[in-house]
């Protein structure tokens, strides 16, 4: 599935047919670099049948811009104009080029998304997408760092995505050692540690938990897994009479399972 996912599809499958998960969600999974999120929010979203969104390609593609036009991306005026031809040019066919995906795009992305000019300049795009998904589809899947804080922070469902650092490295190692050879793993897992300190402990949004995120952590689980849990969640949430996720809890500890 394409980081930005224009799907029309009106069905869900068998399994979910006639239940309330076709209630139009707005549904936020957080978390940091290589957790699974992006794993969990592209199958949320081909389960149900909602739109998909990988708010990091909006980062990415300023970066790589930044980057193709000699810009530091450190610096707020190299960035402007890089943000200025992205903020005009938002396409799925961009969102999705595969060259937004390596290692020096990853590290510039994360310094280009610490600048608030940045930040303000995607959210109304992202927040449209939330609130009014494309290819008439309802419900949309976003996943990032700041999505259930900043970008939607009504919306109706939040996870937050976490795992050990090495877990995540070895998941990163695996997914680059096809494209690149000469990274170690070392390397890798330094790459992970820089760019998380980075998300974290930026002035604006930083990498946060909401309060009412469910925090699931993948270490040890694998797709299939993980995607079984989420789903178990959002039907406790939503469906009073299978409320059959034993006791899950938002971050902030109280439960919140109402029936809808
Ligand atoms: O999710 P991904 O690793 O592709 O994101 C790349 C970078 O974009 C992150 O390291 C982070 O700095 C930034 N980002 C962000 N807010 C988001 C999504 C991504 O700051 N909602």
């Amino acid at each position: 599935m394409p980081v930005v996912n224009f799907r029309k599809t009106d069905f869900l499958p068998a399994q979910e047919q006639g239940s309330a998960l076709q209630k139009k969600l707005i549904i936020t999974v957080d978390g940091p670099a290589a957790s699974g999120k992006g794993t969990l929010a592209k199958k949320l979203a081909d389960r149900l049948g909602y739109a998909y969104l990988d708010t990091g390609a909006l980062y990415r593609a300023v970066a790589m811009a930044t980057l193709e036009i000699g810009g530091d991306p450190g610096y707020m005026q190299d960035v402007a104009p890089a943000l200025d031809i992205i903020c005009r040019n938002l396409t799925p066919e961009l969102l999705s080029n595969p060259s937004l995906r390596t290692p020096e795009v990853s590290q510039a992305a994360s310094k280009v998304a610490a600048h608030p000019q940045v930040r303000q300049a995607l959210l109304q795009y992202q927040r449209d997408f939330a609130h009014k998904p494309p290819g008439l589809v309802g419900g949309a899947v976003l996943d990032g760092r700041d999505i259930g804080t900043v970008v939607c922070p009504d919306a109706d469902i939040k996870f937050f995505i976490t795992a050990s650092v090495e877990e995540r490295a070895k998941r990163r190692y695996a997914e680059l050692c096809d494209a690149r050879t000469d990274m170690t793993f070392e390397t890798v897992l330094d790459d992970l540690k820089t760019r998380d300190q980075r998300d974290a402990t930026r002035a604006v949004a930083p990498t946060l938990a909401a309060e009412d995120a469910y925090i699931l952590d993948t270490t040890g689980l694998n797709p299939a897994e993980t995607l079984e849990e989420a789903i178990s969640i959002i039907r406790a949430r939503f469906l009073s009479e299978t409320n059959d996720n034993g006791g899950a809890q938002p971050a902030n500890g109280k439960p919140t399972a109402t029936a809808v």
